[in-house]
């Protein structure tokens, strides 16, 4: 167990890595910081910061020279970068997880290999590979590039009159996925902790509704039919199980008209999705990820507030600074804003959280307060 006052050293320096740290420095301990930005979220209050890359592995040893554990903030850590790491100190979630989580194809194949339900999927890498998986799959589908994407980028639909060579053209890959599009009736996430011990615990469903094909709104708690909340914890529990995850990872899920629940993506670190757990639940998935790659027991995730979350995207800031008095004089609401310095369109800027007797009322007051923030 690393007791407080030990260091944690994260990889990658966003926002996610920022909020960890905030949770990190109330229970005591220290954070350094490993990423190839400068003036970064993380950066700005880490104890020690490494500006490098993550192909630099004698920096990246270095960096694990000076400290007890690592983790990270973002799924596409280099292989090459985790094993260097894990000589020095160990990584968690492990390679094992990494390694599924950052490419499209091994993720789908190992979730249809652990039974968890997929939509149908094709390997794509070439034209031919796609005209002839379209045809198996049918339109619209959806084709992935499998690496890289994230926030919708790196991938498009496919329709029954789409030119294939524009759309692989486009697509710029080598490899990607086409998957059949799933008439899905809702979003929603759930979000798992797993201890060193293999304890578990874990938050949601937490709705989830995008625009843009970026996350605009998160709320918790949600009543869908009971079956379907189990079988999203079922699938959180097989794949952390399976692939010994210590840490939180969320899973993305589709419920279809019917109520099936079909599983989108995976991603082994705190989501954009549980940011309420900060102000909604008695331990944050934050909190949560400290306390699991420390070896601590997992807190409480008790939900004792219905919560809803708004993403504060550069856009809010097109009319000049916004008006955050509007969110500052209203005690339901919670402010983050991550230390980002150009508010560019699409850039994630920070979040609001706000808490109330129901979680669609707090959908609807949350939206209404970041449209008062916004200049216009
Ligand atoms: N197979 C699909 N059917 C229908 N919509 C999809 C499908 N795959 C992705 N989408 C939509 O695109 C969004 C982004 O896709 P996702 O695979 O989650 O990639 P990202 O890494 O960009 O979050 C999803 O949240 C969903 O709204
Ligand atoms: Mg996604």
């Amino acid at each position: 167990m690393l007791q407080p006052g030990s260091t944690i050293g994260m990889l990658g320096s966003g926002q996610l890595g920022r909020m960890f740290a905030l949770a990190a420095r109330r229970l005591g301990y220290r954070v350094n910081v490993y990423s190839p930005d400068n003036d970064s979220p993380l950066g700005q209050m880490a104890d020690v910061e490494f500006v490098a890359s993550y192909d630099d592995l004698d920096q990246i040893r270095d960096f694990a020279r000076t400290v007890d554990v690592i983790t990270y903030e973002f799924e596409n850590v280099p292989a090459a970068t985790a094993q260097a790491a894990e000589a020095i100190v160990p990584v968690r979630p492990g390679q094992a997880i990494l390694e599924v989580a950052q490419h499209r194809v091994r993720e789908k194949s190992s979730l249809r290999d652990l039974g968890l339900p997929v939509p149908k999927f094709e390997v794509i890498k070439s034209v031919e590979d796609l005209t002839n998986a379209v045809g198996v799959i049918g339109t619209p589908c959806v084709i992935k590039s499998a690496t890289t994407g994230y926030d919708g980028k790196g991938q498009a639909v496919v329709k029954a009159d789409s030119d294939l060579a524009a759309v692989w053209n486009s697509l710029g890959t080598k490899e990607a996925i086409l998957e059949q599009f799933i008439e899905f009736e809702t979003e929603f996430s759930m979000i798992g902790a797993r201890g060193l011990d293999g304890s578990f615990t874990s938050y949601g469903p937490i709705e989830n509704r995008h625009h843009n094909h970026i996350l605009d709104v998160s709320l918790m708690p949600i009543a869908y039919p009971e079956s379907a909340r189990q079988t999203a914890e079922d699938a959180l529990r097989t794949v952390m199980a399976k692939y010994d995850v210590v840490g939180v990872l969320c899973i993305e899920f589709f419920l279809t008209k019917t109520g099936n629940v079909i599983v989108n993506e995976i991603a082994p670190r705190p989501h954009n999705s549980g940011h309420l757990t900060i102000e909604a639940c008695e331990c944050s998935q934050f909190e949560q990820q400290l306390r699991a790659v420390c070896g601590l027991p997992l807190g409480s995730s008790r939900q004792h507030s219905p919560a809803a979350m708004a993403n504060l995207l550069g856009d809010v800031w097109e009319h000049g600074e916004p008006d955050w008095s509007k969110s500052l004089e209203n005690p339901s609401s919670f402010l983050h804003l991550y230390g980002k310095t150009n508010p560019r369109v699409g850039r994630k800027m920070g979040h609001l959280t706000y808490l109330d007797k129901s979680s669609e009322q707090a959908a609807i007051e949350v939206a209404r307060l970041r449209a008062q923030i916004a200049r216009r």
